[in-house]
């Protein structure tokens, strides 16, 4: 494989640098395009432009394989606990059973959230998005945390981790209990990750909390399934605003954000209200497909396609196996799920579909799973950046302390050349 590849362009050939990383994926290097030959790139939505090397999570959207930090999703989804994965995100290797424990006990101790945080929520409407509640709420962190991280100290960058991981989950469960007028929930040290958050979660002022197991296993797959997926918007945008050294809070403000977005993360809630548009438009399938290939039409079919997956994403295959079995063993019957495997059965063998390689992703069949666990569907999108949290903080942690520059991409203008001011009375 050549290391090198050759730009012809004005009589003039130039040589730049091909990187080559563990998988054979290459790039060119174009760091000296500008200064050799007075041209930049132009790629609207990156598709095919690399922002950086990372060791952190590799994909292969031809052969839909997805690994953390080379360990394949299939087998962190049935054989990890969330709290294990998150840990070799951040630290690159799966922990001991020792390191696992004070890890849980570190976040345990970070567990607590400042009672004036519960005034910020009281400010806003019941019926505010809580992906903007969420977003606010932990950009409103970095007051209450006011010293920045010192990426260079290995023990600042700990005690920030455990921080975080410890926090955010408090501020979805009061985020969630404030949207139900539920009185807020403040967990329990003696129980796990995945259980403290259901208790936070679920449990009832009235009622001695359980923890379902079913629930659980349910919880953690889905956690696991979502805890990264390399150059996404939301860590896109993780990365370029810690690039510019703004705190980890901050930036994960900024990727929560991002993820709202109906084309990226939203998505899981966009599908169930899809769903539920079609059953209560009488369940006709095929009347959506047309309306999802009509360019005319701004309707998409949601979950389906992705920048990456051009086959399954391996993702979809594991929920929607384990909807499946949520629903049995939860006893719940949801009419929805009939019309997502008809959808999926039909446009898996659809032209237009399988043309432009558009096939059930990540966000397909996990509303259903998260709505047969109670939660209500504005919080499918916050489930998400629970899940996708020690990725962020992975990519964030992996692009500082790696020295990377600034984010500041190029342009091409196409506005006015140069022209003269004209007074208001000429104009
Ligand atoms: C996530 O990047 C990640 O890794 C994201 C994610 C993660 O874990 O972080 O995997 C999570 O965001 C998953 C994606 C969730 N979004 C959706 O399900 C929304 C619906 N999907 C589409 O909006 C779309 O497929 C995207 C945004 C996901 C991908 O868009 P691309 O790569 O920019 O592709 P495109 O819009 O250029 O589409 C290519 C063609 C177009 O048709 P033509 O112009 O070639 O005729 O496919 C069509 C599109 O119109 N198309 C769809 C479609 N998705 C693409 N047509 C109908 N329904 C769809 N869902």
């Amino acid at each position: 494989m050549s290391d090198k590849a050759t730009l012809t362009y004005n009589n003039q050939s130039i040589d730049l640098p091909v990187i080559t990383g563990t998988e054979n994926e290459s790039a060119i290097d174009i760091a000296a395009l500008r200064s050799a030959a007075n041209l930049v790139t132009i790629d609207p939505g990156y598709k095919n432009t690399g922002s950086c090397k990372s060791a952190i999570t590799f994909l292969d959207g031809d052969l839909g394989i997805l690994r953390y930090r080379g360990y394949a999703i299939e087998e962190l989804a049935e054989k990890a606990s969330f709290l294990e994965v998150a840990y070799l995100l951040i630290f690159g290797e799966l922990p001991t059973a020792d390191q696992l424990m004070k890890f849980e006990m570190d976040i345990k101790a970070n567990s607590v959230v400042d009672e004036d945080v519960k005034k910020i929520i009281d400010a806003f409407p019941k019926a505010a998005h809580p992906m903007g509640v969420l977003a606010s709420l932990t950009s409103a962190l970095t007051a209450f945390n006011p010293s920045s991280v010192n990426v260079d100290s290995e023990e600042d960058m700990y005690k920030a981790i455990v921080k975080i991981m410890g926090k955010f989950p408090v501020l979805v469960a009061w985020t969630m209990r404030k949207s139900q007028g539920l009185p807020i929930d403040y967990g329990s040290k003696y129980l796990d990750y995945v259980e403290n958050i259901i208790k936070m979660m679920f449990s009832h002022p009235n009622e001695t909390f359980v923890v379902n197991k079913s629930v659980k296993s349910a919880l953690n797959k889905l956690l696991i399934l979502h805890a990264d997926h390399e150059q996404n918007c939301s860590t896109s945008t993780v990365r370029i605003v810690g690039s510019s050294h703004a705190g980890l809070f901050a930036s994960l403000s900024a990727g929560i954000s991002a993820l709202w977005g109906p084309l990226h993360g939203g998505a899981n809630q966009a599908v169930l209200e899809m769903l539920e548009a079609i059953r209560e438009d009488g369940g006709d399938t095929a009347k959506f497909m047309l309306k999802a290939k009509d360019k005319n039409d701004p309707f998409r079919l949601m979950g389906f396609g992705h920048r990456v997956y051009k086959n399954f994403d391996p993702r979809a295959r594991i929920i929607k196996k384990a909807a499946d079995e949520v629903l049995e063993e939860l006893g719940v019957d949801d009419p929805v799920l009939d019309i997502a495997k008809s959808l999926e059965k039909e446009a898996l063998s659809d032209a237009y579909f399988v043309d432009r390689k558009l096939y059930p992703n990540v966000d397909f069949y996990s509303g259903i799973i998260y709505r047969s666990l109670g939660i209500p569907v504005q919080m499918f999108t916050v489930m998400f950046a629970l899940g996708r949290l020690p990725g962020w903080i992975a990519q964030w942690r992996e692009m500082r302390q790696g020295k990377e520059p600034i984010g500041r991409p190029r342009q091409i203008y196409t506005g006015a050349t140069i022209r003269s001011y004209v007074d208001i009375s000429k104009r």
